[in-house]
């Protein structure tokens, strides 16, 4: 059977998009290699949000190309946002290069490497699917793991300046809120217990086929209103075994007030928003296009803390935007520390093609961007610093997502709010999957260290066998327990 590798660079959406690749190709007979070099087909799965992601994509298919003059009949696929922006201009960029294909034609790969090993010179494909839009959805037996995510919508209508997600993943596309509630539930009864919702504006979703009853909350003329918060509901109500639900990213300006209602009802939600802010100056937020100020910023998540009073917030921030000065970048910072963020994604900027903040001078100097990264990185980890210290000797829930790697622990998992927590002492159980009870006795740097309590360990040791409990079959790998703290995407 032909063996095949991927390899993801980027965001959550692509880590999504790999896996819909292995289905694909699975299903189509090939098997996965665990070395590349002993591969058939090597898939990059590429991001291209910044230029240093585009770089790392070069010096991969560089190292590639060495196999590749070992082995001739070796096919390398560029997949992603690289391959959607760049196209065909790929394949002489790099002529080792045989298909490119862009994020809606996941589906024909493998038909495209069937005519590629007939023959067919180097192929192109990546055209969006924008009149009958494809969601691929998780085949539930090979979930694996007990988090999972589930694409809501995709593309983007913001156009932010600096932003080129618009044109890689193309303009919004919603999915009908059947199949989302479907496939969340058949993941749910495969045992998966938390599920994210995906998408590049997940909260600006409107269902296409017009299914929802308003929501609570939401105003028939505001314009940033959307069906999102109608479709939690939906979900909280069709999938009662969900145990967590998660979404990312939502834009600040869809934070409406339905939303926070719903945040205030529904206990499925965890207590956990990362919403991008980019900035705390109005005039670089109203440079970048991002629709709202810092003033509206604030009161919205006010908001959503008045409803839920110990969600934390997280978010991503550029510093060296085109323009940004001392007192900007001191905006940014006052507001990281106004907001409290218990988790911080700080970027600097870079000129990405196709985009209008492109046509702006980079004029933010290497070393001062370097520096303002590092003074942000500071604040943040003060604030996550402090959060973890306060929160030792505290009881959490904690949903196992996989054995435990870091200094001995037995387990690792998340909470509501996003912790990472790595359990102690619980050698023998069979946690994973399971939502426990731990006493946090230390804080690291960046998560918790936790014991179960006596109640969680008696419970354990008596957990029913035949509870469904999403496992590693066929040795299918767990999706990463995500970073709160800086690091980077
Ligand atoms: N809405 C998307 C955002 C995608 S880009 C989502 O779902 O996450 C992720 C982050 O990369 C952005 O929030 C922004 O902080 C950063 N970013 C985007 N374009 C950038 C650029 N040109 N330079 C530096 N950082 C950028
Ligand atoms: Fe990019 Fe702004 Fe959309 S950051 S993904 S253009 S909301």
């Amino acid at each position: 059977m032909p063996r095949y590798a991927i390899t993801t660079f980027g965001c959550q959406m692509n880590v999504h998009d790999s896996e819909r690749m292995h289905e694909v190709l699975r299903g189509a007979g090939y098997v996965e290699s665990d070395d590349p070099r002993a591969a058939d087909v090597v898939v990059l799965n590429t991001c291209s949000v910044r230029e240093k992601a585009e770089q790392k994509l070069l010096s991969e298919v560089g190292r590639l190309a060495k196999l590749k003059r070992e082995r001739p009949e070796l096919v390398l696929v560029v997949a992603g946002c690289v391959a959607q922006q760049e196209g065909e201009k790929l394949l002489t960029r790099a002529p080792s290069i045989d298909l490119v294909v862009g994020p809606d034609n996941i589906p024909e790969l493998p038909r495209l490497v069937d005519e590629l090993s007939l023959g067919a010179p180097p192929l192109v494909r990546t055209v969006f699917d924008i009149e009958e839009p494809r969601f691929l959805t998780a085949l539930s037996v090979a979930a694996g793991s007990p988090t999972a995510y589930v694409t809501i919508m995709k593309g983007c209508d913001e156009r932010c300046s600096f932003c080129i997600v618009p044109y890689t993943r193309g303009p919004e596309r919603y999915r009908p809120s059947d199949e989302i509630v479907a496939e969340i539930a058949a993941l749910a009864a495969a045992g998966v217990r938390e599920v994210t919702l995906l998408g590049q504006t997940v909260n600006s979703y409107n269902d296409p086929q017009k299914a929802l009853p308003r929501a609570p909350g939401a105003s028939a003329d505001d314009p940033d209103e959307s069906e999102f918060a109608a479709l939690l509901r939906r979900i909280a109500t069709e999938v009662p075994d969900l145990k967590r639900l998660r979404y990312t990213s939502p834009h600040p300006r869809h934070l409406t007030p339905s939303l926070i209602q719903a945040h205030a009802e529904l206990s499925v939600l965890a207590r956990h928003v990362h919403l991008p802010v980019q900035s705390g100056s109005d005039r670089i937020l109203k440079r970048m296009i991002r629709r709202y100020t810092r003033a509206e910023y604030v009161t919205r998540t006010a908001a959503l803390v008045r409803a839920v009073p110990d969600v934390a917030l997280s978010t991503d921030i550029i510093v060296g935007f085109p323009g940004e000065t001392d007192d900007d970048f001191a905006a940014t910072l006052s507001l990281v520390r106004e907001i409290g963020y218990k988790g911080l994604f700080g970027f600097k900027y870079s000129v990405r093609p196709y985009t209008p903040a492109r046509k702006l001078p980079d004029d933010v100097p290497e070393a001062v961007k370097s520096e303002r990264l590092a003074r942000l990185f500071e604040a943040s980890e003060e604030l996550l610093g402090a959060h973890l210290r306060g929160l030792v000797g505290s009881g959490q829930r904690v949903l196992v997502e996989a054995e435990g790697k870091e200094g001995g622990a037995s387990f690792s998992g998340r909470t509501e709010r996003n912790e990472i927590v790595h359990i102690h002492g619980a050698e023998g159980l069979d946690l994973r999957g399971e939502i426990v009870d731990v006493s946090i006795v230390r804080a690291n740097k960046h998560s918790l260290q936790g014991e179960l309590t006596e109640a969680a360990r008696a419970a354990a040791r008596s957990l029913a066998p035949a509870a469904p409990k999403a496992r590693a079959a066929g040795g299918r790998r767990s999706l990463p327990v995500l970073p709160v703290s800086p690091g980077g995407h």
